[in-house]
């Protein structure tokens, strides 16, 4: 006796391929979960910050340009840290001459506490918190 199959509905082949994507989503998520998270400035452990850099490697009336911080001493003993990002257009700030925090892309110049000295930026550095401990600046 020949048994009759009927094809899966429209509707059927549909749902089945949404529960796919459903569950190769679910798998990608679960698996960027399992990724090595990276680390942050503030151990884990509880221990001290890592340093960004020694009070000694700031200039007075100066600073120096780290990897995604400045860092200036616009008076003896006096330590700041801004964001490398130009409020302009979020080109990263490149030198400071003159004690100035100069933007390559369109020529803002900020003073050694994030302020606007030249446009077109209109709005002054962002500040990051930078405390001293030791002869080492730190985050926070
Ligand atoms: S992005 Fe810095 S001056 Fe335009």
């Amino acid at each position: 006796m020949p048994v009759e199959v009927t094809p899966p509905s429209r509707r059927t082949v549909l749902a089945c391929a949404g529960l796919g994507i459903a569950a190769t989503t679910l798998t990608a998520c679960s698996a960027y979960d399992d990724q090595p998270q990276p680390e942050s400035a503030a151990p884990s452990d509880g221990g001290a910050p890592a340093a960004l850099a020694a009070t000694a490697d700031v200039p007075v009336g100066s600073g120096v340009i780290l990897d995604d911080v400045v860092l200036t001493q616009p008076t003896a003993g006096v330590f700041k840290g801004f964001s490398k990002r130009c409020p302009h257009a979020g080109c990263s700030v490149s030198e400071i001459t003159d004690g100035n925090i100069v933007c390559p892309c369109h020529g803002s110049r900020f003073d050694l506490d994030g302020a606007v000295v030249n446009g077109p930026a209109a709005s002054a550095l962002s500040p990051k918190a930078v405390t001293v401990q030791g002869d080492s600046i730190v985050e926070g």
